[in-house]
């Protein structure tokens, strides 16, 4: 039976559809990139945010249809909005077979032999499961990611991570050395490590500075990346190993969610403004050139314009490289569902606006800084917009246009480029000499 997965969300879902591929492939299963030419449909969800819910509810209707040509076509839907919304999918969604929570996909082959194994356990959290054994199908590009630790225990009161990934549980650093030790014995050159709050990854004997400084040691890795970090686990201990291991990237992506004491508290977000400015200063201080993104949350329960007002303060001072800002969504369980969304969806998307473009100015002022230098860039390969262009990434994840195409670089090739010019989203470089190939 050929299997198509669909993922939305995050890199954690995307990680998650590599093992669930993994344990199909394992089980006979084979895969395809077409859903006319499935036997099964599998749609990995997203619960953080209600848009993404609503999209992928459009999706399972669309999907549904093929069962009119096909009706041996099984339809499941799997992860965080799976275990979140459950029967309410099956209900509106006559079409689908199954609901499958992030902890279940070892059930899978069993549910799709017979699908009357189906029940409730199918949707419940398992604080266990690491899935440590399950070799993902990846995508074979010079680039991967590897999950090492899976759940929360923050319960920031908007979040429903916690509820529908479970508690915090880290991977051994045995398990996994042994699978980026392969994964760079097959040619990648870099890896993120995944996690949803990876900076507290500890699996009782190494924390996640102690495991990073080994990751960092595996010969032939050019370039390690990690997310998403929380403020009150990075520590000066993190910081001196990034800025020792020439191979770990300067890039932070820390979360703020907004720059209000008052905000901050009723999120339970663990810090005040100031104290994060000054983690923000000591980084920065401490690593030169290190790159800081963040998330932001505009119109939170109670955001008075004051506070927003706080928010914008605050990027000014911190000057992110690039932020990624979200229209609060209030979701049924978390602690803040319980407060008054009292701020109107006009002002949330104006707030979001504003915070848009002030970013935009400051990526695009901090990114035109760089024009003239000489960068060290990991070659991804030709670019999709031009065959005559390639395209890569900074140790700082900004992505870089290469105007020309030389037939000697190879993907996963670190490179001199010498930046030429820059907007707020990418930098445009050329080759600096042809004798810096792979340096
Ligand atoms: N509404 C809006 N944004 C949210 N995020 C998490 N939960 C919500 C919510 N209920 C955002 C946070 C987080 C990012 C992954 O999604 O900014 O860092
Ligand atoms: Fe990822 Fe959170 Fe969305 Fe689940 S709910 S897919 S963990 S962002």
């Amino acid at each position: 039976m050929k299997a198509f997965i669909k993922t939305y969300g995050c890199q954690m879902n995307k990680y998650d559809s590599e093992i669930i591929a993994g344990i199909l492939k394992e089980n006979g299963f084979k895969l395809t990139e077409k859903t006319n030419d499935a036997d099964i449909i599998l749609v990995n969800t997203c619960s953080v945010r209600e848009h993404a819910e609503k999209r992928m509810l459009g999706y399972l209707t669309v999907i549904s249809n093929l069962k009119k040509e096909n009706p041996d076509l099984i339809i499941g839907v799997v992860g965080c909005a799976a275990l979140r919304l459950n029967k309410k999918i099956l209900k509106k969604i006559p079409g689908v077979n199954f609901v499958l929570g992030p902890d279940k996909y070892k059930l899978l082959p069993g549910l799709l032999t017979d699908l009357s194994c189906f029940d409730e356990t199918c949707y419940t959290v398992n604080n266990k499961e690491k899935y440590e054994d399950i070799i993902p199908v990846r995508n074979n590009g010079i680039s991967e990611w590897v999950a090492i630790m899976r759940g929360c225990n923050n319960f920031c009161s908007y979040c429903v991570v916690p509820y529908v990934r479970g508690r915090e549980r880290s991977r051994s650093v045995k398990s996994i050395i042994t699978e980026i030790k392969e994964l760079v014995a097959q040619g990648i050159k870099e890896v993120t490590l995944l996690g949803q709050n990876v900076n507290s990854y500890n699996d009782g004997s190494f924390d996640f500075p102690d495991l990073l400084r080994r990751v960092s040691e595996i010969d032939g890795l050019k370039r390690i990346r990690f997310a998403t970090s929380h403020p009150k686990d990075l520590s000066t201990k993190l910081l001196e190993v990034i800025k020792e291991r020439k191979n770990i990237c300067n890039h932070i992506h820390l979360p703020v969610q907004s720059g209000s004491g008052k905000i901050l508290k009723k999120m339970n977000r663990k810090y005040t403004p100031e104290e994060y400015i000054s983690l923000v200063e000591k980084a920065k201080s401490m690593i030169e050139g290190i790159s800081i993104t963040t998330d932001i949350i505009t119109g939170f329960p109670g955001e008075t314009e004051e506070d927003h007002q706080a928010t914008m303060e605050l990027i000014r001072k911190l000057e992110f490289d690039s932020s990624f800002v979200f229209r609060y969504s209030p979701r049924e369980g978390t602690k803040a569902f319980h407060y008054k969304d009292d701020v109107p969806e006009n002002v949330k998307i104006r707030r979001l606006e504003e915070i848009n473009s002030l970013q935009q100015s400051i990526s695009e002022k901090i990114n035109k800084k760089l024009i003239g230098k000489t960068c060290e860039v990991l070659i991804e390969g030709t670019s999709r917009r031009s065959k005559k262009e390639m395209k890569g990434k900074l140790d700082s994840g900004k992505g870089v246009v290469i105007k020309e195409n030389d037939k000697k670089v190879k993907a996963g090739d670190i490179i001199k480029v010498r930046i030429f010019d820059a907007n707020s989203k990418t930098l445009f470089g050329k080759i600096n000499g042809r004798k810096n190939v792979d340096i």
